[in-house]
């Protein structure tokens, strides 16, 4: 008796995994793009519209992520860390119709959708909200809890709702180092666009 019982928990534990890396097989194949070591846990997420999903080398999608992207792309970069249940929306609905039901309105704007980009090695806390036109700049943290309307700079860490600058990771001349360590030349921040993006 045992004995079934311990077959029935393994194959309870292992079919959804078995399935979960086949459905990630086909995700990252239908995605716009997608890097090397990505690892993607679609049976556990509610992923929309991949064809305008990209995403970087050696980024992670946690169990729980919601990501819809929209007829505006959703671009991940490289190295970027998810804390659990992520949500990122690249569109809005219409909601300037009289007389028609917001579920019923088909047409958008072009501004209700709007591209979303987290560069590389952005980290985000757990149950953060990115919305539309949003960008993440390189190297930042989005706090737990987060709601995120506005694009922050490089190196910032942001919190809040709707999240503002709480401070910097880095100096300029730390954030020049860590450059200096992780990327080519040519793939550097130069010092007066991050003095410029403090400003
Ligand atoms: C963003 C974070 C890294 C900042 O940590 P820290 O550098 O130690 O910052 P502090 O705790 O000193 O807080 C600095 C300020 O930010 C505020 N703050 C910190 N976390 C915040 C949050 N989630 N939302 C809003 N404000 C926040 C603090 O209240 C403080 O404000 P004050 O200066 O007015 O007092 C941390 O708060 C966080 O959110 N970590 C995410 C943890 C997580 O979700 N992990 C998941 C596993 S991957």
């Amino acid at each position: 008796m045992n004995y079934i019982f311990r077959y029935c928990i393994r194959l309870y534990l292992v079919f959804p995994y078995v399935i979960d890396k086949l459905l990630g097989f086909c995700y990252k194949h239908l995605m716009r793009s997608c890097g090397s070591h990505v690892y993607i846990r679609p049976l556990y997420s509610d992923i929309k519209g991949l064809h305008n999903l990209s995403i970087g080398n050696g980024t992670s999608i946690p169990k729980g992520s919601v990501f819809y992207c929209t007829e505006a792309p959703l671009i991940i970069g490289n190295k970027v860390l998810f804390g659990p249940r992520p949500t990122i929306i690249t569109g809005d609905h219409r909601i300037d119709r009289l007389g028609e039901y917001i579920v019923d309105v088909n047409e958008k704007l072009p501004e209700n959708d709007k591209m979303v980009t987290i560069e590389d090695d952005v980290w985000t806390g757990a149950n953060i909200t990115i919305l539309k036109g949003v960008t993440i700049g390189r190297g930042s943290v989005v706090a737990a809890g987060s709601v995120v309307t506005k694009s922050c700079p490089p190196y910032s860490i942001i919190g809040g709702v709707p999240a503002k600058i709480i401070k910097y990771r880095f100096t300029v001349e730390q954030v020049l180092e860590h450059e200096r360590l992780l990327y080519p030349v040519d793939k550097r921040l130069r010092k007066e666009d991050i003095l410029k993006s403090r400003l």
